[in-house]
C-alpha cells in the first residue's frame, strides 16, 4: 500500500502558514488507520484534511466573493468508479457526500442545491465551514473588490493569479494494483459566485485508470484547459517513468497556459512521483 496526501501549492510567502499546512497535512496523514483499501484511505485522508481550518477544503474554505462557501469535491477508482460534487454548501465533509454519489452509481456530478439536498438525504447534517481567518481575508477581499462584477474581476487575469489556488488531495495504490485518488477544494480567492475550478472534474483535478491515480492542485481555471491529471498517464504510458510524467504535465500547464501547480501521482505497479511549479506545495506521504 502506498497513499501520497498534500494539502495544496501555492505560493505561500508566510513561513508560519507554510508550517500550519505542512503540519495539517502530516497531522491527517498520521490520523489514518492502518488496513483501509485504496479507496477508502484516500477518502479518509481527504476527509481528515476538510476538517484542517488551515487548509482550503471543508472547513477553512475560501469565501466566494457574494460572501458564500461553495465546495468542490470528486472521487474515482481504477475501476471506472467516478463520483463528484461540485459547489455544495454547509457540509462538513464535501468528499464524503461525493463518495456516497460513486457508490450509488446513477449520476456522477450534483451540483449546487442538488448536491447539498443528497447530502441531506444521506444523513449528512449541515455544518458551517466558516473560520474566523477566511472571514478577515474575505472582508480584505472585498475592500479590494468594493463592487462585485464580473467584468471587474476579470479585468486583468494575469493580476489575480497568484491570489488564487489551494486544494487538498489523496493517491493510493493497493499490493494488487488498485488504485483511487481524492480531491477536495473551497476554491479560490476573488472566486465569482458559482465558479467551478478542476478539483472535481475527472481528467483535470482528479484522475484515475487501470494505469495510475492522479490528483491536482494550482490554477483550477488553466489545469480545467490542459486536462493535466489525464496528462500525467499520456506522458506516463510514453516515458514509463512516473516522476517525468508529473514533471512533463506541470511544464506543459506553464508552456500552454502559464499555469503554476502541484501534482502527486501513484501507478498500479507502486510507483510514486509529486511535484509542483508553485513556490510551495504542502505534501506527506504514507
Ligand atoms: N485548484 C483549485 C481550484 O482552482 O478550484
Amino acid at each position: 500500500m502506498k497513499c501520497l496526501l498534500h494539502g495544496g501549492a501555492a505560493n505561500v510567502a508566510d513561513e508560519t502558514l507554510r508550517t500550519l499546512k505542512q503540519e495539517a497535512a502530516e497531522r491527517s496523514a498520521r490520523s489514518l488507520p492502518s488496513g483501509l483499501n485504496a479507496l477508502d484511505l484516500v477518502e479518509q485522508a481527504v476527509a481528515a484534511m476538510e476538517l484542517e481550518p488551515y487548509l482550503n477544503a471543508g472547513y477553512g474554505s475560501v469565501i466566494q466573493l457574494d460572501g458564500r462557501i461553495r465546495m468542490d469535491a470528486g472521487i474515482c477508482t481504477s475501476t471506472g468508479k467516478y463520483g463528484a460534487v461540485v459547489q455544495i454548501e454547509h457540509v462538513a465533509n464535501p468528499i464524503r457526500v461525493a463518495r456516497k454519489l460513486m457508490d450509488a452509481g446513477y449520476h456522477s456530478i450534483l451540483s449546487g442545491d442538488g448536491a447539498t439536498a443528497f447530502a441531506r438525504e444521506c444523513g449528512f447534517e449541515s455544518r458551517s465551514p466558516f473560520t474566523k481567518e477566511r472571514l478577515e481575508e474575505y472582508y480584505a477581499v472585498r475592500a479590494d473588490i468594493p463592487k462585485l462584477s464580473y467584468a471587474e474581476l476579470s479585468r486583468d487575469v494575469t493580476a489575480t493569479n497568484n491570489k488564487k489556488l489551494s486544494t487538498v488531495g489523496a493517491v493510493a495504490v493497493d499490493d494488487n494494483g488498485f488504485l483511487a485518488a481524492a480531491c477536495s477544494t473551497g476554491g479560490t480567492k476573488y472566486c465569482y459566485p458559482g465558479r467551478v475550478g478542476d478539483t472535481p472534474i475527472f481528467g483535470a483535478g482528479v484522475y484515475c485508470s487501470e494505469h495510475v491515480a492522479v490528483a491536482c492542485t494550482g490554477e483550477g481555471d488553466k489545469v480545467l484547459r490542459r486536462l493535466t491529471s489525464r496528462k500525467v498517464e499520456d506522458f506516463y504510458l510514453e516515458s514509463g517513468d512516473l516522476q517525468i510524467a508529473v514533471e512533463r504535465a506541470l511544464a506543459d500547464l506553464q508552456e500552454r497556459e502559464n499555469g503554476i501547480g502541484g501534482l502527486i501521482a501513484v501507478s498500479a505497479k507502486g510507483e510514486a512521483a509529486h511535484a509542483h511549479t508553485t513556490g510551495f506545495m504542502s505534501f506527506t506521504s504514507v
